[in-house]
């Protein structure tokens, strides 16, 4: 094999979502790619007209059905970005995280076709500073050390696939924090909501901890370089086996980055009109809001408002991206402020 070949079959797990769809995307630049899509119902509004593209439902949580996808598939690289929300049960983030991730790995490899395997990883999954955190010091949450169940199933996902990087089957893990940009209904979704409420003056806490953020065509493109790499022997040291942290790579207060996203939106909010509410008094409300809902609900529904959003709200996060420059050739998104003027604008236009 070259150095220049690359793969012609790709799978994304997740492929119909936020970050997959700016995935394909990506991977459809290259007229040589099919990609098949994978999700338990995929959804084709943004890639309606590729004959590039194959939908599959599929849960990958369910061995036999992940195993004929693979039959019918044959991938050459598997980019796997499926994951339930953070907010979901503990049970349903086990089961496709932890246990759908082992059963593609197990399928992975057993395909003499599959020579890569992407997975993207999470800021929830690493122990948060606040000084630039290198992949080497980064500490990976555990079984029995971790936040919440979400963080729990990233991070062990994250270290079974790291562990899994083998000659047959090279892997390689990408952690991505908030992510912005077009069809992103979740943290664009809530900002474009608090203004439709007049909540855009509202900030939790006293705004201290950083965050990073990515732009999602940029992270997307951050899992093409990586499942290229892998699929070449000769481009894939220094990348298989190996974890990078994925970022604009200008880490900002959380609720300064929410302001130029509500400035971008036509409603800049001074620092005199900021209330803050105490994050211990949210904290309290959301605790008091999830007991409700568990006992009133018997446990079927959830709140809005979550103990673990605002919990998170006080970890922070604080990445240097410089690994995946050098070993990827990564370069973050070089004007953040038209792509968050172009992310809030889809999401005007679209929500
Ligand atoms: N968005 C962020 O800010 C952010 C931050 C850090 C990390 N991440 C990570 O980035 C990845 C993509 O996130 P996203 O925001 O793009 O999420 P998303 O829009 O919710 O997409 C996730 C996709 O996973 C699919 N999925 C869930 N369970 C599945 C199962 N059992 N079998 C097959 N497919 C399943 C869902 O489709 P179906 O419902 O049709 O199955 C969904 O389309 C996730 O791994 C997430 O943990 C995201």
């Amino acid at each position: 094999m070259s150095e220049e070949e690359q793969p012609s079959r790709v799978l994304v797990t997740g492929g119909s979502g936020f970050l997959g769809t700016h995935i394909v995307r990506k991977l459809l630049e290259d007229p040589a790619i099919s990609i098949a899509v994978v999700s338990r119902t995929p959804k084709k509004q943004f890639l309606v007209g590729s004959d590039k593209v194959s939908y599959h439902s599929v849960d990958i949580a369910s061995a036999d059905e992940v195993q004929a996808l693979f039959d019918k598939v044959h991938p050459q690289v598997v980019i796997h970005t499926a994951s339930p929300k953070n907010t979901d049960t503990a049970a349903a983030l086990e089961r496709t995280n932890v246990e759908g991730t082992k059963i593609l790995l197990q399928s992975a490899k057993m395909c003499a076709d599959t020579r890569g395997f992407v997975y993207t990883s999470s800021d929830s999954a690493i122990v948060p500073t606040q000084e630039p955190l290198t992949e080497e010091l980064a500490e990976l949450y555990t079984d029995t050390h971790f936040p919440n169940a979400y963080a729990r199933s990233k991070a062990l996902a994250d270290a079974l696939v790291q562990k899994a990087n083998s000659d047959e089957l090279r892997t390689a893990v990408i952690r991505v924090p908030v992510l912005y940009g077009e069809h992103d209904t979740s943290f664009i979704g809530q900002l474009i909501s608090s203004v439709r409420k007049g909540e855009h003056k509202m900030q939790i806490g006293q705004n201290k901890k950083v965050f990073e953020f990515a732009y999602a065509p940029k992270a997307a493109e951050a899992h093409v370089l990586v499942a290229r790499a892998l699929f070449n022997e000769m481009t894939a040291q220094g990348v298989a086996g190996e974890a990078f942290f994925i970022s604009d790579g200008r880490p900002e207060l959380f609720f300064d980055f929410a302001r130029r996203c509500y400035a971008a939106a036509g409603k800049p909010v001074s620092p005199e009109e900021v209330s803050a509410i105490p994050l211990a008094a949210m904290q309290a409300v959301a605790s008091t809001g999830e007991w409700a809902y568990t006992i009133f609900t018997l446990g079927n529904k959830k709140p809005t408002l979550r103990r673990d959003n605002i919990d998170h709200l006080d970890r922070g996060c604080c990445w240097s991206v410089e690994k995946a420059k050098q070993r990827l050739g990564y370069i973050p998104v070089i004007d953040q402020d038209t792509a968050i003027q172009s992310s809030m604008k889809w999401a005007l236009d679209n929500l």
